[in-house]
């Protein structure tokens, strides 16, 4: 691990059983990510990039390798602790989903920033502002725009100033003008020491990344650098 390193995943290994069935869904994949870089993993539906990301956030566990978050083992640790760790220092965001509907953004955003005790905290409108919805705290999810959506999810996964965004499919509903607003803000946070990896079929997300590696079959099979 490099001094610059946020996050890597080593060997991991991920199989899925169902009957006499076994996918492998990882197949040895290593990935570092640096401090203010954005990776983005393309590959073919089924080619493990959710997989990976569920890992590196602990959200999912390997079945063999380790996922190194500031040098700390963050894989293979009892749920809670992997939660806890997600919750101060890891920002999730899913192509949907992101927000509770009968919460409204800001709702949303308070709710995330209560997992985490104590520690600096933004103020929710500050995180609302930066995503510029600073004038649709008060909206509900199901009011918002498709552009808006994104943003919010995208004020939930920073509400805690995470050091880490994971986002899988990112844009994937969205036109290109808000697809191009969402790699923007994604950017900025890169910009301020965020390490970001990025799931994606999009060629402008992959454009937009520090480098693409290719995943097939669970394993990388390509790297480059846009
Ligand atoms: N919970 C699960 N149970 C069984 N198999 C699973 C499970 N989750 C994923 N898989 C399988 O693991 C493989 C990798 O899935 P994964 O969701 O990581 O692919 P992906 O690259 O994200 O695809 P897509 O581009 O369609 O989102 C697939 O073959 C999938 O069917
Ligand atoms: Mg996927």
């Amino acid at each position: 691990m490099t001094a610059g390193t946020t996050l890597e995943a080593r060997e991991l290994y991920r199989f899925y059983r169902a009957g006499d069935e076994e996918t492998h869904a990882l197949r040895g994949t290593s990935v570092a990510v640096d401090a203010g870089e954005v990776v983005v993993v393309t590959g073919p539906s089924g080619a493990g990039k959710s997989t990976l990301l569920a890992c590196l956030g602990g959200l999912d566990e390997p079945d063999a390798g380790t996922v190194f978050l500031n040098g700390v083992r963050l894989s293979h640790r009892p749920e809670q602790e992997r939660a806890a760790a997600r919750a101060r220092g890891i920002g999730v965001l899913f192509q949907s989903g992101n927000l509770l509907p009968h919460l409204t953004v800001t709702g949303n955003v308070q709710l995330v920033q209560r997992l985490v005790r104590g520690g600096a905290r933004q103020r929710p409108a500050d995180v609302l502002h930066a995503v510029g919805l600073e004038t649709r705290g008060h909206a509900r999810p199901g009011e918002l725009s498709g552009g808006e959506s994104a943003r919010a999810g995208l004020a939930v996964a920073l509400a805690n100033g995470p050091r880490v965004i994971l986002a899988d499919e990112p844009t994937g509903e969205l036109d290109a003008t808000t697809e191009a607003g969402v790699l923007e803000l994604l950017r900025a946070e890169a910009d301020r020491g965020c390490a970001i990896v990025i799931a994606s079929h999009s060629p402008a997300v992959a454009a937009a990344g520090d480098r693409v590696i290719r995943l097939e079959l669970g394993r990388i099979v390509g790297e480059a650098r846009p």
